[in-house]
């Protein structure tokens, strides 16, 4: 994305995900992340926290957003049910360029329990920085 500084990326996740969200703030900080929890390791249940990052995509206050829980299965699933969400749950490099290129994929999910720290942090840099495909099979 263009001026990175300027733009606020909404960013939440469970209780699975918030050492990897800290460091995702941290290693990019060029960006600027609203951070929207949770900061514990206090069960809380993802769906909530999916719906903070997936209602600000949905309702175009944001162009992206990123959603962190165990596996990133969950955080897909519950942030898709929001219209005009495109959430993509990736776990390599690849298909964060693809989620991007072919998908327009406007929500990344991570799963913290299953992809380490430093590929989720270069996964959110390819995700930030690639752009959609303009094929007209991708629209
Ligand atoms: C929480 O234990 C776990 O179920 C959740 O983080 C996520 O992986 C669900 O998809």
């Amino acid at each position: 994305m263009s001026n990175s500084s300027t733009v606020h990326i909404p960013i939440a996740s469970d209780h699975a995900g918030p050492d990897l969200k800290t460091k995702i703030i941290a290693a990019l900080n060029d960006y600027t992340f609203d951070d929207l929890g949770t900061d514990g390791t206090d069960r809380v249940d993802y769906p909530d926290y999916a719906a903070k990052v997936a209602a600000l995509v949905s309702e175009r206050k944001v162009p992206r957003g990123i959603l962190i829980c165990g596996t990133g299965i969950g955080m897909a699933i519950a942030a898709n049910k929001f219209p005009g969400v495109r959430a993509a749950n990736v776990e390599s490099l690849e298909a964060a360029r693809l989620s991007r290129e072919n998908n327009d994929a406007n929500t990344l999910c991570l799963g913290a329990r299953l992809t380490p720290p430093e590929l989720a942090i270069e996964i959110v840099r390819i995700w930030l920085t690639t752009a959609t495909s303009k094929e007209p099979r991708h629209c």
